[in-house]
């Protein structure tokens, strides 16, 4: 799961989807595009909206997407299209870039995870609301997988 800072979206979608799949099957992790927040715990609105749907992703810290993330992982889910194309931009190979996955195109809308940073808490209902109704088509094509 990437997004630009790694602490509002990437880290709810990556809470969101380890939530709803088995242990075993997966592994789930995200990261950021830009390294501002690198070491930083996710925003304080993300943990909140996470812990009212009982999902704990106050552990988690923000780190920087890199080059080896293409190898250790088949499918890279990216929140917009600027984070489509900063991650597309790292792609050395046909391989690489076909993991790069609008996360919307999962829902067949076209669309985006808008950025909740500058909003407020309404906007990181929305952003939740979306992600879990992302990651549970995503779950469910894995668990049947
Ligand atoms: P995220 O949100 O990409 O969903 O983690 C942002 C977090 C921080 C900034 C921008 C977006 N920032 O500019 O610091």
């Amino acid at each position: 799961m990437v997004c630009l800072g790694n602490i509002c979206r990437s880290p709810l979608a990556e809470g969101i989807l380890r939530s709803k799949i088995s242990k075993m099957k997966v592994t789930v992790d995200s990261a950021g595009t830009a390294g501002y927040h690198v070491g930083s715990k996710p925003d304080p609105r993300a943990i909140d909206i996470a812990k009212k749907n009982n999902i704990d992703i106050s552990t988690l810290r923000a780190r920087k997407f890199e080059r080896s993330d293409f190898i250790n992982f088949d499918k890279i889910y990216v929140m917009d299209k600027n984070n489509f194309n900063d991650v597309i931009g790292l792609a050395e190979n046909k391989n690489e870039a076909s993991k790069v996955i609008l996360i919307t195109d999962i829902l067949d809308s076209d669309s985006f995870v808008p950025d909740p940073y500058y909003g407020d808490l309404a906007d990181f209902v929305k952003v939740f609301n979306l992600l879990d109704k992302i990651c549970q088509k995503i779950a469910n094509k894995i668990e049947s997988s």
